[in-house]
């Protein structure tokens, strides 16, 4: 399908047996992450003659034969976005057509048919805007909303499904790691990498993150919170962590962030931080940048802070890199390159800020 695609028409159908609203207000006290979800979802069909029944619904389980293709093969993408209440009771979703068209480049890699950028950020409106009392206030809380796309067509052989089930879930959101914005520690994967060129790394598709539980589950086991994988073929190129971009802080004064080769995913965070550091005056470098580079930098002093970002944990601050026989630190408190960049993110999402580069779309 082409970028011609026309774009959708959602139906409504609302929930009869919708959360009553202190059991709403009790969970939103303390939402977690990623484990309660609003009263609707939305869901669309495509098969070869187009997209489908798109419409928003209750929230319920999908029902699913057994051979559904997307439960043997992973032929799946995923998105990840929020929306904030701001201090008037407003309502805004942080640049959702930018997730639109990042699904847009995964489904092309993945054989699933495009979804047009404008129906993604519309499905995404409807459901925020219908479950908008799901919307957390105060502190860092957030409405996290999860589009998503899979092959849901019942058959086994190994080929681009026909039959294809879009739906979009939201969740309200805490802080993604329950320590806070403590640093995070990082265990260095020597065995496994999580994309190679030509590969699926810059497609945000399931399998991506299936790959990585392995080496996160040794990063536990080593008592780290995250891992990271270095580059396919030399095995010597930081890439990313298991789910968020990376960020070098210089004594210098400059920021380093891995470049996009292809097995990297495109952070939509990733991307507005080099926009806000470099509005704030830094030198923001996107280059390749070398495990001993991170090791001799933060031994020498040249590195003084590393963070990692992505949409669910923001800017997160990281303490040692731990290896194989040995570690390193950048130290058990935040930096302040860290801090700063982290509160011009959120001032900007919570409305707190001017909102320079057109980013906030407002929903309520
Ligand atoms: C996000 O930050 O939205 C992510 O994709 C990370 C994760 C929760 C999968």
């Amino acid at each position: 399908m082409t970028a011609t695609t026309p774009a959708l028409e959602f139906s409504t159908t609302y929930s009869s047996t919708p959360v009553p609203a202190q059991r709403r207000a009790q969970i939103l006290a303390d939402p977690g992450f990623g484990s309660t979800f609003t009263d609707h979802m939305i869901t669309a069909t495509w098969t070869p003659e187009g997209w489908h029944d798109a419409g928003l619904r209750p929230y319920a389980p999908l029902s699913l034969d057994p051979a559904t293709a997307v439960l043997h093969y992973a032929q799946s993408v995923f998105e990840g976005l929020k929306a904030y209440r701001h201090d008037d009771g407003s309502v805004w979703a942080f640049r959702p057509e930018a997730n639109g068209s990042r699904m847009l480049k995964s489904t092309a890699r993945m054989a699933l048919p495009s979804l047009p950028a404008e129906s993604f950020v519309e499905a995404v409106d409807l459901l925020v805007r219908t479950d908008a009392e799901w919307v957390p206030s105060g502190g860092e809380a957030s409405l996290y909303v999860r589009p998503f796309m899979f092959a849901s067509e019942v058959f086994l052989g190994v080929r681009p499904a026909q039959h294809v089930t879009f739906c979009v879930v939201a969740s309200p959101a805490g802080p993604y790691f329950s320590s806070g914005v403590k640093p995070v520690d990082i265990w260095l994967s020597s065995e496994y990498t999580r994309a190679a060129p030509g590969g699926t790394g810059a497609a945000k598709c399931a399998g991506n993150y299936a790959a990585s539980l392995v080496a996160q589950q040794e990063a536990i086991e080593h008592g780290c919170g995250q891992v990271c994988f270095l580059d396919a073929v030399e095995g010597r190129w930081v890439e990313e962590l298991g789910g968020m971009n990376l960020y070098f802080v210089r004594a210098d004064g400059s920021i380093v962030t891995p470049e996009l080769t292809g097995t990297i995913l495109e952070g939509v965070t990733r991307d507005s931080i080099i926009t806000l550091a470099g509005d704030r005056g830094y030198k923001v470098e996107e280059r390749r940048i070398s495990i001993d580079e991170w090791r001799d930098g933060v031994e020498s002093g040249d590195i003084t802070e590393v963070f990692a970002c992505g949409t669910a944990a923001v800017v997160t601050p990281l303490g040692r890199l731990v290896w194989d026989g040995g570690e390193v630190s950048t130290g058990d408190e935040p930096g302040p390159v860290t801090q700063e960049i982290r509160q011009a993110l959120l001032d900007v999402q919570y409305g707190r800020a001017a909102d320079a580069h057109g980013w906030m779309h407002r929903v309520v």
